[in-house]
């Protein structure tokens, strides 16, 4: 179901997803928010780890507009306890990075717009989060 917060997320994650500085910047910070979640990533390819990204949020924003849970629910077992060990606590910071990555690409970006990404992904979150 296209409802209003999952067309107004769209469209900025439209305004932001085209721009490799996007998920640079996007890693710069989650990274920088703990050095526990760096280590994670210290063997990563960072260059396929963006990419990957891309499309996991589409895969959030997707699921906001009605798609089948299949790909977050691959997610969720890929992140979970038997796979990157990524525990629910970290995932506050991962959206906490991203609301603040979109602040500065989406130059529309504003408190409205920041509450859709919430109401919009939130659930989706929930489902890679929950599968830990
Ligand atoms: C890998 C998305 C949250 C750590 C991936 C991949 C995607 C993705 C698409 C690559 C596909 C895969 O391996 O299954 C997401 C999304 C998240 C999220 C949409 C939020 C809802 C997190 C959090 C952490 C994390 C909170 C750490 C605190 C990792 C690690 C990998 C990974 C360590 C593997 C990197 C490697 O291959 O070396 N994530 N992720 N993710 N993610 Fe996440």
């Amino acid at each position: 179901m296209i409802t209003p917060d999952s067309d107004i997320v769209f469209q900025s994650y439209g305004r932001c997803c085209n721009q490799d500085a996007f998920f640079v910047d996007f890693y710069d910070r989650f990274m920088g928010k703990s050095d526990e979640i760096r280590n994670l990533f210290r063997a990563t390819d960072m260059s396929a780890q963006r990419h990957l990204l891309r499309n996991g949020i589409m895969q959030l924003v997707l699921h906001a507009r009605g798609m089948p849970a299949t790909k977050l629910k691959a997610l969720g077992e890929s992140h979970s306890r038997t796979g990157y060990n990524i525990e629910p606590r970290w995932y506050s910071l991962w959206f906490d990075a991203l609301l603040e990555t979109l602040a500065k690409f989406d130059p529309q970006f504003n408190n409205d717009i920041e509450q859709s990404w919430r109401r919009a992904i939130e659930p989706g979150i929930s489902i890679i989060r929950d599968s830990y």
